[in-house]
C-alpha cells in the first residue's frame, strides 16, 4: 500500500484561508494519501489568544512529514510579530535553511516584459540567518540621539550548507550558479559570504559559477532573466528578488516556495511567496496558483514525483486554457481555479 503522509496545515490570515483549500482540493484529487491536521495559528489567533502559535507549537508540528502554510499578518496587528513569532520560528527551528523559489515563464500568462523571454530559474534564498536574525536594538527612540541597529549574522556552516545545496541543484539543472552579493559595500559579512561560497565552488568545477552584485542582478532580472539558472541569495536579498521573480512571471500570486530541511531531520514547510494580501482578502478573488504550485513542490519533496508532475501539467493546462485569476487579467474566482486544475488532473 502507498505511504500515507502526515500533513500539518496552517492557513493563517487574510487570503491564506482562501488559497489553502484550493491546494488541498488538488492534493486530494491526486490520490496521494494524506492524514491532515489543521492549525488556526497566525495574527487572528494572536488577537484571540495573545500568541501566534502555542508555546509548544514547534513540538506539535515536529512529527509531521510536511507543513502547508498560507500567510500570516493582519493590518490591525503589529507587523513586526508575524515573522518573528511564526514564520522565522518554523524556518529556523526546523533548520529549513533552503528557501527554494522557482521562477518560470508560463504559457497563457502574459509576461510584463515586452520581449517575453523564456525564463526558467530557481532562487535559493538562505533561510535561517543573514539579515533576518533580528539581532539589534533601539536606543532613545524619541530623542534626537535615537539610534537603531540590526546586525546580520553569517556563519561558515550556514553559508556552506546552502551553497552546497545550490551547487548540487545547479548540477542537476543547466549547470550554472549565480551568487547574488553586495560584497563591495558589505565588506565584512558579504565578503565572507563570497569567500565561503568560492571555497564550495572549488568542489564543483563542472558548475559555471559567477558573482553578481544585487543592484546589477535586479536590472538583469528584467533585462536578461533567461540567463539565470540557480540564483543563490542571502535571506533579505532573496526575499526581495523573489517578489521581483513573481512579478516577472506575471504576478506575485504565482510564486511558490519550499522552506526545505534537506537532511529531512525536521518537516519542511511549503507556502506561496506572497503575504496575506489584506487589500483583497474575503472577496474570493485571490490567485491560488502559487499555493497549488507549492503543494506540487511538497509532493516532490515527499517522493511523490509523478503526482507532482501531474499537478504542474494540470496547472499549466489551466492557464493555457485561459482560466485566469483577476490579477492575471482574467475573471476566474479562487475556487474556480482550483476546480479547473482538478478537472485537468489526469
Ligand atoms: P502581499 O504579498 O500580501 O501583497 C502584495 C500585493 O500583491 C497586494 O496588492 C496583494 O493584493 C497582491 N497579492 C498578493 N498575493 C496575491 C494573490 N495570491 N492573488 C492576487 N493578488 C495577490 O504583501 P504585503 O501587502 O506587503 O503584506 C501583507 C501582509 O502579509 C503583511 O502583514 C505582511 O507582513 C504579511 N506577509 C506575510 C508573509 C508570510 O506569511 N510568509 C510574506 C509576506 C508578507
Ligand atoms: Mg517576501
Amino acid at each position: 500500500m502507498a505511504a500515507t503522509h502526515r500533513l500539518a496545515v496552517v492557513p493563517g490570515d487574510g487570503i491564506g484561508p482562501e488559497v489553502i483549500p484550493e491546494a488541498l482540493k488538488v492534493l486530494d484529487a491526486t490520490g496521494v494519501r494524506f492524514e491532515r491536521s489543521s492549525y488556526p495559528w497566525g495574527a487572528g489567533h494572536y488577537k484571540d489568544t495573545g500568541r501566534f502559535m502555542p508555546d509548544d507549537g514547534l513540538e506539535q508540528l515536529r512529527s509531521f512529514d510536511a507543513v502547508l502554510f498560507g500567510a500570516v499578518g493582519l493590518p490591525d496587528v503589529d507587523d513586526t510579530l508575524p515573522a518573528r513569532d511564526f514564520t522565522f520560528k518554523v524556518r529556523v527551528g526546523f533548520q529549513q535553511y533552503v528557501n527554494y523559489r522557482p521562477i518560470r515563464s508560463l504559457a497563457g500568462v502574459r509576461s510584463p516584459l515586452a520581449a517575453a523571454p523564456d525564463i526558467d530559474f530557481v532562487i535559493v534564498r538562505e533561510n535561517t540567518e543573514g539579515e533576518f536574525v533580528q539581532n539589534g536594538a533601539v536606543r532613545n527612540p524619541d530623542e534626537p540621539d535615537g539610534v537603531a541597529t540590526e546586525t546580520s549574522v553569517f556563519t561558515r556552516a550556514g553559508i556552506t550548507r546552502v551553497a552546497r545545496y545550490s551547487f548540487e541543484l545547479a548540477r542537476r539543472r543547466r549547470g550554472k550558479l549565480t551568487n547574488v552579493t553586495k560584497s563591495n559595500t558589505l565588506i565584512h559579512s558579504l565578503a565572507y559570504w563570497d569567500r565561503v561560497i568560492g571555497e564550495v565552488a572549488a568542489e564543483f568545477p563542472d558548475v559555471d559559477y559567477s558573482r553578481m552584485y544585487v543592484d546589477a542582478a535586479s536590472a538583469n532580472f528584467v533585462l536578461a532573466p533567461e540567463r539565470f539558472d540557480v540564483v543563490l541569495a542571502t535571506n533579505m536579498m532573496g526575499d526581495i528578488l523573489s517578489d521581483l521573480g513573481g512579478a516577472l512571471m506575471g504576478s506575485l500570486g504565482l510564486g511558490a516556495s519550499g522552506n526545505i530541511n534537506p537532511e529531512r531531520e525536521y518537516p519542511s514547510m511549503f507556502e506561496p511567496i506572497h503575504g496575506s494580501a489584506p487589500d483583497i482578502a474575503g472577496r474570493g478573488v485571490a490567485n491560488p496558483i502559487g499555493t497549488i504550485w507549492s503543494a506540487a513542490l511538497m509532493l516532490e519533496h515527499l517522493g511523490e514525483s509523478a503526482p507532482a508532475g501531474r499537478v504542474m501539467s494540470a496547472l499549466e493546462a489551466t492557464l493555457r486554457d485561459g482560466v485566469l485569476p483577476v490579477d492575471l487579467g482574467g475573471s476566474a474566482r479562487t475556487a474556480e481555479i482550483g476546480d479547473a486544475v482538478v478537472a485537468r488532473l489526469q
